[in-house]
């Protein structure tokens, strides 16, 4: 269990026995608008989304249509402004700063590019977002780290720096490092739209085995025809609008 407290005393309390019916995601009748005065335009329009605890859903739909926007407002790196969006049982829309910090504590972030730090190896670079959590020691940080870089792959890759990495061994690196200090939540923004096929499947194959093992819930947009089969529910995003969204399975 993760308890913080905040300056303003109130307690953000993030731990999956306080999901109502283990929903991670919860979304209702967010609009969501960029730009002011004359220029304001509405980008996502009534959006329903509930994902439930240890669900992969896949994003689909084509560009433009509002899939980054919606991931990022689930993640907390833009504010939501109307409707109501609750992710790991924190109401988003007028959170405080440090409320929507702690949410991000608990979220893996995977997107395109990969935002590996130049100057450390690939242990390193994993090694960051377990410093993000005081709760681990230096040594288990090192160790999960390299657990996590076995677990992708890349073994025999981990004291390189990500110049001398293929795109898809840097995008490998990303996803031990989005799940290296167990994420409640994973958004993925097209994670395998880089690399070859073989190598895509791999990688999402990857991201589903240790999610399915950590009980993390995915959401994940993709283009990739070939990997939607790993999804448990596809809903598809056209136009600002949420379509597709079939029942909801939560598994337990
Ligand atoms: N920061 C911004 N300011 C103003 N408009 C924006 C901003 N970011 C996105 N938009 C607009 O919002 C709409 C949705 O953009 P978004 O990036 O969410 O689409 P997307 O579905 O992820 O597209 P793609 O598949 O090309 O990545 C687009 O019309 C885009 O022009
Ligand atoms: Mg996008």
């Amino acid at each position: 269990m993760l308890t913080f407290k905040s300056k303003s005393q109130d307690l953000v309390n993030i731990e999956s026995g306080n999901l109502d019916n283990n929903i991670v995601v919860d979304v209702h009748q967010l609009n969501h608008y960029f730009g002011k005065g004359n220029l304001k335009k509405q980008v996502l329009f009534d959006i329903n989304l509930q994902i439930g605890k240890g669900e992969i859903v896949l994003m689909t739909g084509p560009s433009g249509s509002g899939k980054t926007t919606l991931l990022t407002l689930s993640g907390g790196l833009r504010s939501p402004q109307e409707g109501s969006m609750r992710v790991l049982g924190v109401e988003m829309v007028g959170a405080s700063k440090r409320k929507v910090i702690e949410v991000r504590r608990n979220i893996g972030y995977i997107f395109q590019a990969h935002n590996l730090l130049k100057s450390l190896t690939a242990q390193q670079n994993v090694q960051m977002a377990g410093q993000l959590h005081a709760e681990m020691s230096s040594k288990e940080i090192k160790e999960r780290a390299t657990e996590m870089l076995d677990a992708v792959g890349l073994s025999d890759r981990k004291s390189y720096y990500p110049d001398n990495l293929s795109g898809g061994q840097k995008q490998r690196v990303a996803i031990a490092r989005a799940l290296m200090s167990h994420p409640k939540l994973v958004l993925a923004d097209e994670p395998t739209a880089a690399l070859d096929s073989k190598s895509g499947r791999e990688i999402v194959e990857i991201m589903q085995k240790l999610a399915k093992e950590q009980g993390t819930t995915i959401l994940m947009v993709t283009h990739d025809h070939r990997i939607l089969d790993v999804a448990d529910r596809i809903v598809h995003l056209e136009d600002g609008c949420l379509a597709q969204n079939d029942v909801l399975t939560v598994s337990e």
